[in-house]
């Protein structure tokens, strides 16, 4: 196959830029009125508007040619075939069969998985509602009231974000803590606002090795040991892994680790067992809708043809910037305080899928393979970094995610000045502001010509910088799923037209590997000499009164 660089498609793109590049997205809007319609698209109750881009009709056609040129549609039947997409690895990636309700049989190194899901699911419900009944007891003979997800990565962003998203389905009788990060604080914080003999903790890591999770896991249990006894592993600790031995190690009865698959990639996890505290926090019925959202997304995704396929199109549209405008970063605006947790979250799905420098024949890529994922919920995000995407030198396109209808409807004010604040910041971001208009709008406050020539050199905002809105009907468990889906597969359709693998991540093993060298360093054993900063930075720290 031709390097994606040298393909004529790509080159097409690359003279087709240059003539679009000379538009503004005002005077087209000014004169096509049927642009919102001929750029708009819905499923389900989510409808993507990608008007405001520097796009025309022929952009979309050429950038579809350029993915049929990297055989798209063939990747994707891979990708829900469980062929090994992620090739260093020799894995697939089969996130999507987790939400099949059509429990569609695969065979992965010759087994059957779709039994295996489906026992993992039945074996969680159990426990969801062993748990929200009252009947799991923990072994003073109370219930469960706390639950503590300990795990980090994909094993912590998806459940925290999910239920933050939908804590107007969330039971009142529980409450659930987040132990990812290693710092005491966290965990300590954590331990203050919970009741042992109520708490339940969810050890939640695929290879049960990960060193921050399986510290918080220690400092738990001596935590809970202390004041309960040892018998506190079998009623008050749950493992979810792809290890599962190791987690019988750590004293976690069979029963209850429930399993979790190599196949299944961390950032991919939240549709798996790594979703039980979303079930516990939701309950079965609204995790198995948000199962289905994604299923719909999944169908959506598989039949559409590329030029009305939703994935498809955002997946595209953040290659033509990247690498066409030159774009480095992609900011996410929920606007939803609800949604607050989705940057995060899509920043871990885009970055560590995508932050790539090798083909997946393991050549070295010529061109940037991930913008920088970054972002605020609305309004937050208006009133601190919106200044440099408005006037900034640089182009940051902006997916902003709306929400139409809120789940309690007493604060519809809020609502609605929260809504038009979105649409408004899209609007700016398009039009602009010209120098006339400013210097209008100066000489109506009756400041003099020469004022107003000042001033609205400064006020001048250049406009014609893109984004999309994707907008829900409601949050709900259902429209979430396929939300998360969609960036899902918009993050696979970039891997696949850049050749790259969007499903390792050796890039943080290097961390993992230098880390105990430094840590022993740091209890004071002898070790190789490291770097200069390193050695520096250690000494400084041993000379503020730290042990040596
Ligand atoms: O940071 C790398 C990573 O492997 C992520 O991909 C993963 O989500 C996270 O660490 C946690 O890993 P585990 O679930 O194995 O503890």
């Amino acid at each position: 196959m031709k390097k994606l660089t040298e393909l004529p498609e790509w080159q097409a793109l690359y003279r087709h830029q240059q003539e679009v590049a000379l538009y503004s997205m005002r005077e087209w809007f000014d004169k096509e009125p049927e642009r919102f319609s001929r750029f708009s698209l819905q499923v389900s109750e989510i409808l993507l508007d990608y008007s405001r881009n520097r796009i025309t009709n022929d952009t979309i056609q050429q950038l579809c040619h350029l993915a049929k040129a990297m055989a798209l549609p063939r990747k994707i039947e891979n990708l829900f075939k469980g062929e090994p997409v992620n090739q260093t690895e020799k894995r697939p990636a089969l996130h999507t069969a987790l939400r099949d309700k059509k429990h569609t049989p695969l065979l992965v190194n010759g087994q059957n998985i779709t039994s295996r899901i489906t026992a993992t699911q039945k074996k969680m419900a159990d426990c969801v509602e062993k748990i929200r009944s009252g009947e799991w007891k923990g072994v003073t003979g109370k219930s469960i009231r706390h639950i503590v997800n300990v795990g980090i990565g994909g094993s912590y962003l998806g459940p925290m974000m999910a239920i933050h998203a939908l804590a107007d389905f969330a039971t009142q009788e529980l409450d659930c803590h987040f132990v990812s990060t290693v710092d005491a604080a966290l965990i300590q914080d954590v331990l203050k606002q919970i009741d042992p003999e109520s708490t339940l903790f969810i050890i939640s890591s695929k290879s049960f090795s990960t060193i921050e999770t399986a510290t918080n896991a220690q400092t738990a249990y001596a935590w809970m040991e202390r004041q309960l006894g040892k018998e506190v592993l079998s009623k008050h600790f749950v493992a979810v892994t792809a290890a599962p031995q190791k987690a019988k190690q750590f004293g976690i009865p069979e029963d209850h680790i429930f399993e979790l698959w190599e196949w299944v990639g961390g950032r991919y996890s939240i549709w798996s067992a790594i979703g039980l505290p979303i079930a516990l926090m939701l309950g079965n019925k609204h995790f198995a809708e948000l199962l289905e959202g994604a299923y719909e997304m999944d169908q959506h995704f598989r039949q559409a043809d590329l030029a009305h396929n939703m994935p498809v199109l955002l997946g595209l549209l953040s290659i033509w910037y990247t690498h066409f405008f030159g774009t480095h970063a992609q900011a996410i605006a929920p606007y939803s305080h609800r949604l607050r947790y989705l940057v995060s979250y899509f920043q871990q799905l885009e970055m560590e899928s995508n932050g790539k420098c090798v083909t997946q024949a393991g050549m070295p890529v010529t061109y940037p393979t991930s913008p920088v994922i970054f972002g605020e919920e609305g309004c937050n995000g208006q009133h601190a970094y919106h200044q440099l995407l408005h006037q900034g030198q640089q182009i940051v396109p902006v997916d902003f995610i709306l929400v139409a209808q809120e789940n309690k409807t007493e604060d519809r004010i809020h609502h609605d000045i929260l809504l038009a604040s979105g649409l408004s910041q899209a609007q700016a971001l398009m039009r602009g502001k010209t120098y006339e208009e400013a210097r209008e709008e100066e000489l109506a406050l009756n400041k003099t010509q020469e004022e107003a020539d000042y001033l609205a050199r400064h006020r001048e905002i250049p406009g014609n910088k893109p984004s999309n809105v994707i907008f829900l009907n409601r949050i709900t468990p259902y429209n979430l799923g396929a939300l998360l889906a969609l960036y899902e597969h918009k993050t696979f359709v970039q891997g696949a037209i850049l050749d790259i693998n969007s499903f390792d991540q050796w890039g943080v093993e290097l961390g993992k590997q230098l880390l105990p060298h430094i840590l022993h360093r740091l209890q004071g054993e002898k070790q190789q000499p490291l770097d200069c900063a390193t050695e520096g930075l250690i000494a400084h720290y041993f000379s503020l009164g730290s042990k040596q």
